[in-house]
């Protein structure tokens, strides 16, 4: 019988960007992030003569799902399967799709094919697919750091609930992936070794900045990592440059707000989408504020996300 899960993107506070050189895709660098809620990939796994991937109604080659699929195989009984996958946000456009996707398809899987997986075993094998994918298993805040290289929620979304205004500027896939941008910035970017050092110091004090709920902390920290990052990939050669003008545009307006009081951060992954991190009574203004920014298209507002988890397709729109 066809099994259905649903899980949630999420989005790193402190970055990850680089990857060891052992086999399993370990991360260079640790990395916290937050679950979101109202994006998610809805994923259903079935029976089939031979594997098939249909991604948003098209039947697709997605090497990464072949790739992952046969790590997989190395170690579990998976047989040939149909994988029906439905992301309500723009795929591969730097809202962390692999990320949901790989996090609701093992969710799935492994209910579908009795595998008997643990959350920290479900999270291993996500992270074999793509290392943002170990984190969405898990809600609220999650870590993933050393030295197993497995999700951890650091707190449940109760504990500090932030809200997250997504600012679209384009729906266009990206140029480059992240794993492909990753090797190049290891192999190229002069400012490598000190990111991989820098990012390993912020994990505990990022991690206390939640504890503690310490917004401003929080907001300096994230800012920076999210900037070093991409100093990084801009100093890669030849240069990643994943931002547009209006990017730019939502990153001032975002410091403009702070400056005038409005509890709210920005942070960007390897695409040109802008995430302000809120405090609730600001969602109004930070809404407001980015509209006006030329070329952002749209604004899409989450408060922060459970667990994957299996779901009953019955009681889904999709
Ligand atoms: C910029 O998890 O997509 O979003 O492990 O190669 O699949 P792979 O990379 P991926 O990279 C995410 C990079 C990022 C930052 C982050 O989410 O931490």
């Amino acid at each position: 019988m066809a099994v259905t899960a649903r899980a949630h993107p999420n989005v790193a506070l402190l970055k990850y960007w680089g990857k060891q050189t052992r086999a399993g895709n370990l991360p260079a660098v640790p990395s916290l992030s937050i679950t979101l809620d109202s994006l998610h990939t809805t994923t259903t796994v079935d029976a089939s003569q031979r594997d098939a991937v249909i991604l948003n109604d098209e039947l697709v080659e997605d090497a990464k799902i072949g790739t992952a699929l046969s790590l997989w195989r190395q170690t579990l009984a998976i047989p040939p399967l149909k994988i029906i996958s439905t992301n309500n946000f723009p795929t591969a456009a730097g809202l962390a799709s692999s990320a949901s996707g790989f996090a609701a398809l093992i969710t799935a899987l492994n209910i579908w094919a009795d595998l008997g997986l643990s959350e920290a075993q479900r999270s291993d094998l996500a992270r074999q697919a793509s290392g943002s994918a170990a984190r969405s298993i898990f809600g609220g805040y999650v870590e993933l750091s050393g030295p197993d290289w497995l999700a951890v929620p650091v707190a449940p979304r109760e504990h500090w609930p932030l809200n997250v205004v997504i600012a679209i500027t384009s729906e266009s896939r990206k140029a480059t992936s992240s794993s492909s941008g990753m090797r190049l910035s290891q192999r190229t970017s002069a400012f490598f070794d000190a990111w991989t050092r820098t990012t390993a110091e912020g994990l505990a004090p990022m991690r206390e900045a939640i504890m503690q709920r310490d917004f401003a902390a929080l907001a300096e920290q994230a800012e920076a990592s999210c900037l070093m990052m991409h100093a990084v990939m801009l100093s890669s050669r030849p240069g990643l440059m994943y931002w547009n003008p209006s990017t730019l545009a939502c990153l001032h307006q975002v410091r403009d707000l702070r400056s005038s009081g409005v509890p709210v951060f920005f942070t960007v992954d390897a695409g040109p989408q802008v995430k302000a991190i809120c405090q609730p009574q600001a969602v109004p203004d930070v809404v407001a504020a980015l509209n006006t920014v030329p070329g952002v298209l749209r604004t899409v507002t989450c408060g922060l996300g459970g667990d994957a988890t299996r779901i009953d397709p019955e009681l889904t729109d999709r």
